[in-house]
């Protein structure tokens, strides 16, 4: 019963995070492809396994503290690396990664600073950070994630690039943001139509993901990219 039930959760994890929700981000957040990926909390991989069919991947790596979630994700993904291995303590060199992906691990552990640290540790300069947004994690637990939010502070190289309704993309700086980059960072999203949050009711208004599809057809008119022009990483 316990059996039917595990692979009933992963049929189900896979049909969603598969079929609808990995694509969805790739596409928005324009990932690129042939890169070094890792996974932080990789579960049972079904985000892997969209991640590879996806992305095609170079190096494919999946990390979980579970190691129970971790053999299955070895049976049903044998190319892929798969480490029992904890977010906030990787062992992995540093600038290893070209990309790196949070689908609400990091929301929802203890000092998850520390995670979004090594995150930025093992990403090389210029690398991704893929992340959920505060209202992706209200739609998807909306008690557990009351109150909460990721301490960015932790990890000060990890700029704002794009962010779209459910998902959010910071690029890793070569170093810490200036008082002028953190200025410019404030009002980025007022220029360029990234979500606007209400403070202090952090209420989001979400023009952005009209926004990126629009420069994203923009790019396949023009063949250049606004967000190549516009949101360089500082
Ligand atoms: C929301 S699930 C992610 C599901 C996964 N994205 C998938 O495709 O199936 C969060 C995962 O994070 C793992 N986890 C919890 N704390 C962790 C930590 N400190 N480091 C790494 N993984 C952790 C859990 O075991 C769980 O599998």
């Amino acid at each position: 019963m316990r059996r039917r039930l595990a692979i009933s959760y992963v049929l189900l994890l896979v049909l969603v995070l598969a079929a609808l929700e990995v694509p969805l981000a790739i596409a928005l957040l324009d990932l690129p492809r042939g890169a070094r990926v890792l996974e932080l909390g990789c579960g049972p991989g079904a985000t892997l396994s969209a991640l590879g069919s996806l992305l095609a991947p170079t190096r494919l790596v999946g990390v979980d503290t579970d190691p129970s979630l971790i053999s299955i994700a070895r049976e049903r993904l044998p190319d892929v690396e798969l480490v029992v291995a904890d977010a906030r303590a990787l062992p992995f060199d540093d600038a290893s990664f070209d990309v790196v992906v949070d689908f609400g691990t990091c929301y929802h552990i203890a000092r998850a600073g520390d995670a979004l640290a090594e995150a930025a540790r093992v990403l090389v300069p210029g690398g991704s950070f893929v992340t959920e947004t505060k209202l992706n994690q209200t739609i998807s637990h909306p008690w557990r994630s009351l109150g909460r939010s990721l301490p960015w502070s932790a990890a000060p190289t990890l700029r704002p690039q794009d962010r779209t309704l459910m998902w959010e993309r910071r690029v890793k700086s070569a170093e810490a943001p200036s008082l002028r980059t953190i200025a410019d960072l404030a009002l980025l999203p007022l220029v360029h139509g990234g979500t606007w949050h209400l403070r202090p009711g952090r209420l989001v208004y979400a023009a952005d993901t009209l926004a990126v599809l629009a420069r994203r057809l923009y790019a396949s008119r023009h063949g250049s990219t606004a967000r190549g022009r516009d949101r360089r990483p500082r």
